[in-house]
């Protein structure tokens, strides 16, 4: 890999954003097609595998998959959501494998030149199971919003600097606390 390509591949990940401002102008087939086969390989924990995908293009399902949480919002003006359903019961590396799956989508949407975001619908489980039909062994607290960013902007308020703890004030080196980088 050149100078150059390792730019660009580190690039790409450091200006991934959540972009909650999506147009109507609907998500292509093969994009999506493509988007799931990236969250199909997904890792998890010893490869279980336990999520399932809700593809959501209704209107009326993600209006109210956005009165879920108040956090929730931007569902209901997306063309297009994916929820992530697990089985709900080993609750830590549930949410691990969620994340995992979660980032792979925004990654591919990313590839696919479109915008990501996501919301916790959680608050109101209830309301967000039965606009899903979930049945009783399923859960449901992630949904992934997919489009193409509304206003023109690739990425709106994106900017990997500014947004984001600095280095100095995350990364420690061999012991905790120092702080000092000894290369
Ligand atoms: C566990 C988790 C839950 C999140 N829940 C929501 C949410 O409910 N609504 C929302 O708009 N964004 C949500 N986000 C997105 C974060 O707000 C976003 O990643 C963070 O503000 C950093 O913004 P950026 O990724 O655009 O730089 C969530 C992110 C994580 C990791």
């Amino acid at each position: 890999m050149s100078a150059g390509e390792r730019s660009d591949a580190i690039s790409v990940l450091t200006h991934l954003r959540a972009v909650r401002s999506l147009s109507d102008e609907p998500v292509a087939d093969d994009a999506l097609d493509a988007i799931l086969e990236v969250a199909r390989w997904s890792g998890s924990s010893q490869n279980e595998q336990e999520w399932q995908l809700v593809v959501l293009r209704d209107r009326e399902t993600l209006r109210r998959l956005s009165q879920a949480s108040p956090s929730a919002g931007h569902l209901a003006g997306a063309p297009l959501a994916i929820a992530i359903v697990m089985p709900g019961q080993r609750k830590i590396l549930e949410a691990f494998d969620e994340g995992r799956m979660v980032e792979r989508i925004m990654l591919a949407a990313n590839a696919c030149g479109l915008a990501a975001g996501m919301a916790w619908v959680s608050s109101d489980k209830a309301a967000a199971r039965e606009a899903l039909g979930l049945p009783a062994d399923r859960s449901v607290r992630t949904v992934v919003t997919i489009g193409h960013p509304a206003g023109g902007g690739r990425r709106p308020g994106a900017g990997p600097h500014g947004t984001r703890r600095r280095l100095e004030e995350t990364v420690h080196h061999e012991r905790w606390g120092r702080r000092e980088d000894p290369r």
